[in-house]
């Protein structure tokens, strides 16, 4: 009730533009790619999510083949304006462009339906006409569409497996996801890996600019400044699929851009002017996975030399936070150059992972304080040159690690896949949710904690809790999402199981779930007779699991649940135990 006089008081532009905000995100959750299942190995994609993929990767410009995005086209065809004017204010022009985004995306649904059916020439032909899309362009986009269509068909992978297994040699292709690199098709090969030395690759660092002004941008709307110092999180698979992003944003924060040699190498970095660069450097702690590690030894050592060239620059300390940041600490610590300069983190050498996942998963921690410890106690292993030049190859740091953390006010990831997000495994819980628990303990104060989405059209930046929401969505209450998994049987629970699991590790590492997000996964899969029926007979203990997931939700503060909710959630857990034992 108080929500609705509170919308009764607002004035009509204010109410308009909160109801034009609420159809973007409805059309934003709409127009995501929602896996509707498992990929069953050995198995080609069904043709509802072979039109899926098929719709992704044609909304994006191919240059390699010189096809055009399809939506642009058919914008440009429909001579509408899809993209929202930066002003706020101007309500009936967003509106329009909502409106003709919602119409573009009709059409593109509909053409790539059409060439499904009946083909390239059938669906050129349509688009003329529906949407004055010169046939000319519309064949190039089909000629893409073909091949992957075809390629998705061609199911190699069990025959790979068996001749891989016969030690045979598998041949190798990029490794990356379909929309983004359509050339990983067929699957069933060989991942193969990137030549650090060619990282990043200029697109990489192109595209790393846009993201890093609205990462600081959004950080600065939000408080009033650029962040102190930022942590972000590498990993290697995500630096080979984009060659180095991940790599390139760092530089981007720090303010300098690669340096090639004659063999077109990556092997030096030199600072971008400040006047060039137009905001002050931001400060960076790196916490890069063990596979970042063996994959990237010598971007590591970029990525250090990037630090301490920054830190060298005779600047103002309101410019450059690495180097004000750097002096602090030596100041107030006595410690040397060396090692108040040390940003690049990782495990020990031969050790992977943060462990926080197992330690939230098996339930085996009280205070936050142990979360942050155990990721610092894995990552703490610093990678650079000592004072006298010699690297260092993972040499414990502790300290260091935790006197770079204190000054650290954001803390960030990439995010570069469309098929997985920060619910579908444990591991984005582990490495951005542990460090910012580890930053949280070492300020004092929780930092805000953003993630990318590169790859959609128009590149965005959200805080923790909007991709949760947006995830939650999309994926865990999506009757699309769940009935996909619920095909699959036994390991189909498992999957929803483990994507509440994953959402609960963002409550106990970051405080960033909503009350309403466990109260619907209650009531969507538990308090609904019918539903938990089909759980508890596809999967018992998976339904076992995730009642008491929510139960430990809620008994650990996370989530604020009615009481007669939580005693019905305990009756059903005991009759699942009963049931599992055998008693009932
Ligand atoms: C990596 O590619 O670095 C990575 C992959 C899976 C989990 C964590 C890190
Ligand atoms: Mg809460």
């Amino acid at each position: 009730m108080s929500e609705i006089r509170e919308h009764t008081r607002l004035t009509k532009d204010e109410r308009d533009r909160r109801v034009l905000e609420l159809c973007e995100q409805v059309s934003e959750i709409e127009q995501r790619l929602i896996p509707t299942g498992l990929h069953v190995f050995g198995r080609a994609s069904v043709e509802a999510e072979r039109a899926d993929l098929l719709r992704m990767v044609a909304s994006f410009d191919r240059p390699e083949t010189g096809a055009r995005a399809l939506p642009q086209l058919i914008a440009e065809g429909l001579s509408v304006n899809t993209t929202s004017p930066p002003d706020e204010a101007a309500t009936e022009l967003s509106e329009q462009s909502l409106r003709a985004r919602e119409q573009v995306e009709a059409l593109t649904r509909e053409a790539v339906g059409r060439f499904l059916r009946e083909g390239s020439d059938a669906a050129c032909a349509w688009l003329e006409t529906a949407a004055r899309v010169d046939v000319v362009e519309s064949r190039r986009v089909f000629a893409v569409l073909e091949k992957i269509a075809a390629q998705l068909l061609d199911n190699r992978e069990l025959d790979a497996f068996a001749r891989a297994l016969r030690g045979e040699y598998i041949e190798p292709g990029p490794g990356a996801d379909i929309v983004q690199n359509p050339s990983i098709l067929p699957t069933g090969r060989n991942t193969h890996a990137v030549n650090p030395y060619s990282v990043p690759s200029d697109l990489a660092y192109a595209r790393a600019e846009r993201l890093v002004k609205l990462l600081l941008e959004r950080h600065r709307a939000e408080h009033g400044r650029y962040p102190a110092a930022l942590a972000l999180v590498l990993w290697g698979l995500d630096n080979i699929k984009t060659q180095g992003e991940g790599v390139a944003q760092a530089l981007w924060l720090l303010g300098v851009r690669p340096l090639r040699d004659g063999m077109n190498r990556v092997t030096d970095v030199e600072a971008i002017p400040l006047e060039q660069l137009g905001r002050p450097r931001i400060d960076v702690v790196m916490t890069v996975s063990g596979i970042f590690r063996d994959l990237f030894g010598a971007t590591m050592g970029l990525l250090d030399r990037a630090v301490q060239c920054v830190a060298a620059l005779d600047e103002p300390p309101e410019a450059n936070y690495v180097r004000r940041n750097i002096r602090a600490r030596m100041e107030a610590e006595a410690c040397p150059f060396e090692e108040a300069a040390l940003r690049v983190f990782s495990n020990a050498a031969g050790n992977y992972g943060t462990n926080v996942n197992f330690m939230v998963m098996d339930s085996q921690w009280e205070a936050d304080d142990t979360l942050a410890d155990l990721f610092v106690t894995r990552k703490c292993f610093a990678y650079g040159r000592d004072a006298e030049g010699r690297a260092l190859e993972g040499r414990e740091a502790r300290a260091a690690l935790n006197g770079a953390l204190a000054r650290v006010e954001a803390t960030y990831q990439n995010i570069d896949s469309f098929e997985i997000g920060i619910t579908d495994v444990d591991h984005y819980f582990e490495y951005l949710g542990g460090v910012s628990k580890a930053v949280e303990k070492q300020s004092d104060a929780r930092p805000a904690i953003y993630l990318s989405d590169a790859l959609s059209r128009e590149a965005k930046v959200r805080s923790v809790e909007e991709t949760i929401r947006l995830e939650t969505r999309t994926k865990t209450l999506n009757p699309k999402w769940y009935e996909g998994m619920l095909k699959h049987g036994f390991r189909g629970v498992a999957e929803i199981e483990s994507h509440v699991a994953n959402t609960f590790g963002w409550s106990a590492t970051a405080d960033a779930v909503d009350d309403w997000v466990y109260t619907e996964v209650a009531e969507t899969f538990v308090l609904d007779e019918q539903m938990l029926e089909r759980l508890r007979e596809l999967n018992p203990h998976s339904a076992r699991s995730l009642v008491a997931r929510l139960l430990e939700a809620q008994g650990r503060g996370f989530w604020q649940a009615e009481a007669e909710m939580i005693e019905r959630l305990r009756d059903i857990f005991t009759g699942l135990e009963d049931r599992i034992e055998g008693v009932a």
